[in-house]
């Protein structure tokens, strides 16, 4: 075994603002297959996550929903375990930015880079919301373009022209919290002064480290840093103004805490160091302390992250842990993959559009399925990595199952059944250079899992099964079984599938852990090890490893459980015997008792007011309407049944209420974000609801 590695590897820490999407699982697949892979090498990992915590979306979350923060990030940090242990990814430990670890780190990496002047404290003058009494980011402000005058445009961009600007150069801005106009307020903010020379050149030479980076990513981080002339790297506002929830900055008496992002990536070094404090690093072997491990030399930092966050963890946390000093390190490697969309379509960050993992567990579809579709298509790339249900059928039933569960289910029972389970010590010549030739794979596919090339594992693992199925075809052990004089022929063959089948089980046993512990258990061999350390020379009765997926299993996890089922994005609903009603006719042959929805069922509901900011007809649907709905700060399509009441042009610019958390509906069309609520009964007729004068996109329906 070359020298023992000793790695800490972390995945990006998800919002605490949601349950987990299935970009948030495509992610933890990969470091887990990675670290799995590392693990089976012999090297000592230490894999680590933690809820991100902090910031204003997450405050004010939680006040909509009339919860304290902490509350609200412990009520989503109770969901998390079920996911994790559901598709089997194997943190070490999961921790919490809104944490005691996580305020010593931060004020500590803030105070040390103050003492090396590279802190500034200057006014800034940003809008402030007068009725909530806060500073607004840029995402809660809207009003007109500038340049083009387009009306409720964010205070960053925007969407009509393309434009850039400042919030305070909005013409009428609002602030989307309370729709009051708001007013410029100054106040002092602290700043990471990165356009400070030993910054820019530290960066350099830490983008230049070969193979620390992805090439285009380490590109990416240089254009960044060079910039244009008037895009010079600026000096980074790590400071927010109370309310917040986050960090106070300390040693001040003002109320200032740091900005999420200041503190979220040293989230990573806080769940480091919880599970080092709690001796969880310990049963693990490591008998150093959480400082004296993240300063050896020999410790390696691997983060892996999405490419939507590339700035934050190529530029501003290389040099916060740079300019900290030891016990800092500065990451050795950032992985940064792509993003998951859904039959072609990009699914929403926030939303999480798209597969839900939730309910894929629910229908009780393999998780080793979904590990082993994503891994087929992962490779070293920042590419987006596309999820097609039929594709996902095809993969799973001809190549994981067709091709490799096979190779062993056909033959173990003659083994067990004719052979007592005992392997014949040599196959014939056939087999035995088969085997040779699998074994001779070994190298090549580590270094394809080293270099997170899993999609190349995968297809070398399948050409190795077609080999193996090419061998099974021409021994016929099912033919040789019929003639009792061929008995050393058949346990010869059925042995070298077996072996076959071992090898085979150890490559994909990263990417399918629970398969191979079910196969070791079987084959009385241990797949902890890249090396086989025993050999193969007995096996257990054979019990079905998996199943091949059945295609309506497909269908239901696209398949809305909710009143959307309906067949459309508008509550319209027509009246039928199935609709429960309020009667309690003897003569009503549905409903014969009351049906009350308690006010909890009620405040499941998310209702909003939205403006509709575009409206068309749907080809090929006589009955939908495309929607484009403003909900104050993000924006939903839905289609609606409402065709035959309204032209798509009457409805641009009028507000309504909608659901907007209701699961998103895959359609023929695309994927319907919600509903728009609209009355109705037995006649004709269709009349969308709309809200009195003075409401405003976003506004709660309570
Ligand atoms: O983009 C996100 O989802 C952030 N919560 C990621 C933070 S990664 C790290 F810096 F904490
Ligand atoms: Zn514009």
């Amino acid at each position: 075994m070359n020298a023992q590695r000793s790695l800490f590897v972390t995945t990006a820490l998800p919002y605490a603002n949601g349950p987990f999407h299935v970009g948030h699982i495509m992610e933890y697949i990969q470091a887990d297959i990675w670290v799995r892979f590392q693990r089976m090498q012999g090297h000592r990992v230490h894999f680590v996550c933690a809820d991100d915590a902090h910031g204003a979306p997450i405050m004010l979350k939680a006040h909509a929903e009339g919860l304290t923060p902490e509350a609200l990030v412990a009520n989503i940090a109770a969901g998390r375990k079920q996911y994790l242990d559901g598709f089997g990814i194997d943190f070490n430990h999961w921790h919490s930015t809104h944490s005691p670890e996580n305020t010593a780190l931060s004020q500590d990496i803030f105070r040390r880079l103050n003492a090396g002047g590279l802190i500034e404290r200057k006014p800034v003058e940003q809008f402030y919301d007068p009725v909530k009494g806060m500073f607004l980011a840029d995402r809660y402000i809207k009003g007109t373009c500038p340049k083009c005058h387009a009306k409720e445009q964010y205070g960053d961009a925007c969407e009509v022209c393309g434009a850039v600007y400042a919030p305070i150069e909005l013409i009428d801005p609002y602030s989307t919290l309370s729709g009051a106009a708001p007013i410029r307020k100054s106040s002092d903010h602290y700043f990471f002064r990165l356009s400070d020379p030993r910054c820019t050149a530290f960066l350099r030479s830490w983008l230049d480290k070969s193979e620390r980076l992805q090439p285009q990513v380490a590109n990416k981080a240089r254009e960044w840093l060079s910039g244009t002339d008037e895009q010079k790297l600026g000096d980074w506002d790590i400071s927010r103004d109370a309310p917040y929830f986050g960090i106070r900055i300390p040693d001040i008496a003002e109320e200032k805490y740091f900005y999420v992002w200041l503190d979220a990536p040293v989230g990573y070094l806080a769940s480091l160091k919880n599970y080092f404090d709690r001796g969880k690093a310990r049963a693990q072997g490591e008998t150093r302390s959480f400082e004296e491990f993240l300063s050896a030399p020999n410790t390696e930092q691997v983060h892996f992250i999405g490419k939507d966050i590339i700035y934050f963890h190529t530029l501003f946390w290389p040099a916060m842990l740079h300019f900290a000093g030891t016990p800092y390190k500065v990451p050795d490697h950032v992985y940064v993959h792509g993003f998951i969309t859904v039959s072609g379509e990009k699914m929403s960050k926030s939303r999480g559009t798209g597969i839900s993992p939730l309910r894929y567990l629910e229908l009780g579809l393999n998780p080793e399925w979904l590990r082993y579709y994503i891994a087929a298509k992962l490779n070293a790339n920042v590419e987006d990595v596309d999820f097609n249900p039929d594709d996902f059928v095809a993969r799973v039933n001809s190549d994981l199952v067709g091709k490799y569960v096979n190779i062993v289910s056909r033959v173990a029972g003659f083994l067990s059944k004719r052979f007592d389970g005992q392997l014949a010590p040599q196959g014939d010549a056939a087999g035995e250079a088969l085997l040779q030739t699998l074994r001779a794979a070994r190298e090549e596919l580590a270094s394809a899992y080293e270099a997170r090339e899993f999609g190349k594992v995968v297809r070398e693992v399948m050409r190795l099964a077609d080999l193996t199925n090419q061998y099974a075809d021409s021994a016929r052990p099912w033919d040789l079984a019929k003639d009792p004089a061929r008995a050393d022929e058949l346990h010869r063959a059925c042995s070298t599938l077996t072996r076959a089948f071992e090898v085979l089980t150890r490559y994909l046993a990263p990417i399918l852990p629970k398969l191979a512990a079910q196969a070791a258990d079987i084959l009385n061999v241990d797949f902890s090890r890249w090396e086989q350390a025993t050999p193969l020379t007995q096996i257990k009765p054979y019990s079905h490893l998996t199943t091949r997926v059945d295609p309506k299993q497909m269908d239901a996890l696209f398949a809305l459980p909710t009143a959307a089922d309906q067949g459309s994005g508008s509550a319209v609903k027509p009246k039928t015997k199935e609709t429960p009603t309020m009667s309690t006719s003897p003569t009503d042959d549905v409903a014969t008792a009351p049906t009350y929805a308690s006010i909890t069922d009620f405040q499941k509901l998310d209702l909003r007011i939205a403006r509709i900011t575009a409206a068309s007809t749907v080809d090929g649907s006589d009955k939908l309407l495309k929607l484009t709905l403003d909900l104050g700060n993000e924006t939903r399509t839905v289609f609606s049944g409402i065709q035959s009441a309204y032209q798509p042009e009457q409805l641009v610019g009028r507000l309504t209420v909608m659901i907007a958390n209701l699961a998103p509906r895959k359609m023929r069309f695309g994927i319907s974000e919600g509903m728009v609520l609209a009355a109705s009964d037995d006649g004709p007729g269709v009349f969308l609801l709309s809200p009195d004068t003075g409401a405003l996109p976003g506004m709660r329906v309570e």
